[in-house]
């Protein structure tokens, strides 16, 4: 009989969670506005906010802070980390920055300008903050594909190269870069084929651009090249993960997912000349060049991090756990975006919840429900997060109203997998009585949906 499947770890420290009563749930719901991000983390049994910052480091990592150089210029950890980079992207030159968003904030104020347009595909919320706060514009040129939460293709987060080409033709004197996001985040987790970063490569060689990788979860991304795409099977993730990179003029990082630290970043690149311009901004935004808001420690921690998630036996557990949860979700007939993305399942609120009018937000409504049910933390990325249209003011309904349950890494046992999926159930059997969603009772002018306060609609 061949043997099942298991994790590549075993477990040295745990961290004790809380179950709650329905009752405790619904005093603290209410007291949170019904948002989820304004709830305590006591009050949350199992948490799938985000997978970003909450994996669990190994006894390597652990072991490597015992090593850091918290010197304020030259430190040691910087070298460690820098020189684990060069080896895994081949990029030299390299930058760290506290969070994904600090990268993206230092080599934007270098890159992007007033009536710049950035194209890529689906550009992550601060990606397309730090593009339009400098009055330029994120392009999405994210295949149509993606926006059919049912239809299963491998390579769901590829760019359109027609949609691409057409922006360079027509605005190349106003591009300053062409951003890729690996994987993409917002169309579900789903990856982007070496076949179509060749193409993207083609097209911004074609126009003389450079391309940047938005790289927060390249090694899932190399994983699903490996197991998906024609003549990868037999290359590991490293090599895939140079493969990649080759294909890129520079990266910035988010090191709190694929580098599985708590917090930290970095920018990284081949090319002198954006070094040179992202440096001006490392100082005063960041800190010194050589710590750019991260600790020795952390950095030391990041080094080994990056080097064990290229490894393929993690990323499989990691995969694998995704997959196990979205087979639970299919026995029960749940929809959510397919296939299953790397470190997320987006649940297909509107298709769920379709007695609750897109004014009541279904997504967001089924948010609050699953909280209720178990004390299941997801987020909503659905039409809250969308904001209102920057010129009608209006809501905009045009995108998916999804619930998303991210899975922190090697945090979480496939037991919490069946919880949320039993939960889920109880919640979409009984889908056709809620025909009641929640309405916003105060609201900020942008990124509402971490403050944004609701009430259910009577
Ligand atoms: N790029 C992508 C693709 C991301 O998913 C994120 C963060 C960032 C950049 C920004 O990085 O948080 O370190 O500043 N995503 C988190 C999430 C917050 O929950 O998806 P950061």
């Amino acid at each position: 009989m061949e043997l099942p499947f298991a994790e590549s770890w075993k477990i040295k420290m745990v961290e004790p969670i809380r179950k709650s009563t329905r009752e405790e749930r619904e005093r603290w719901m209410k007291e949170a506005h019904y948002n989820v991000f304004q709830l305590k983390a006591e009050q949350v049994y199992i948490d799938c906010i985000t997978d970003s910052g909450t994996g669990s480091m190994s006894d390597r990592q652990w072991a490597a802070m015992m090593m850091g150089d918290e010197s304020y210029a030259g430190a040691s950890s910087f070298f460690r980390l820098k020189d684990t980079i060069t080896r895994l992207t081949g990029f030299n030159y390299v930058i760290p920055t506290h969070q994904g968003r600090a990268a993206e904030n230092v080599l934007f104020s270098h890159l992007v300008k007033a009536g710049d347009i950035v194209p890529g595909n689906s550009h992550f919320d601060t990606t397309k903050g730090h593009i339009e706060s400098r009055k330029a514009v994120a392009l999405d040129c994210t295949i149509d594909e993606a926006k059919d939460t049912q239809l299963e293709i491998p390579f769901k987060g590829n760019v359109d190269p027609k949609k691409l080409e057409k922006a360079l033709a027509e605005h190349a004197d106003k591009i300053p870069f062409i951003i890729v996001t690996i994987t993409n985040n917002t169309a579900g987790g789903q990856p982007v084929s070496m076949q179509n970063l060749r193409e993207v490569r083609a097209i911004a060689d074609k126009y003389n651009k450079r391309v940047v990788f938005d790289s927060a979860r390249f090694a899932e991304n190399a994983y699903f090249i490996k197991t998906r795409e024609e003549g990868y099977a037999n290359k590991t993730i490293k090599e895939i993960t140079k493969e990649m990179f080759a294909l890129a003029d520079g990266m910035t990082m988010s090191a709190k997912k694929d580098g599985i630290v708590n917090m930290g970043g970095f920018i990284a690149t081949r090319w002198e000349d954006w070094y040179e311009g992202a440096k001006r901004f490392c100082i005063p935004f960041e800190g010194y060049l050589t710590y750019g808001g991260m600790n020795g420690r952390d950095m030391d921690a990041l080094a080994v991090g990056l080097d064990e998630n290229t490894e393929f036996d993690n990323l499989e557990t990691r995969i694998k756990q995704v997959e196990y949860l979205a087979k639970r979700l299919d026995e029960f007939g749940i929809p959510y975006q397919r296939p299953a993305g790397g470190h997320a399942i987006f649940v297909d609120a509107a298709k769920i919840l379709t007695h609750v009018p897109k004014e009541q937000f279904p997504a967001q409504t089924l948010t609050v429900e699953l909280y209720l049910e178990a004390g299941i933390r997801g987020c909503e990325i659905g039409y809250i997060l969308a904001d209102r249209d920057p010129v009608t003011r209006e809501n905009r309904f045009g995108g998916l109203d999804l619930l998303r349950l991210a899975i922190p890494r090697r945090v979480y046992t496939n037991n919490h997998m069946d919880v949320i999926a039993v939960a889920l159930k109880n919640v979409y059997d009984r889908r056709e009585q809620i025909t009641k969603g929640v309405k916003i009772v105060w609201e900020a002018e942008l990124m509402r949906h971490f403050t944004v306060q609701l009430e259910p609609v009577k």
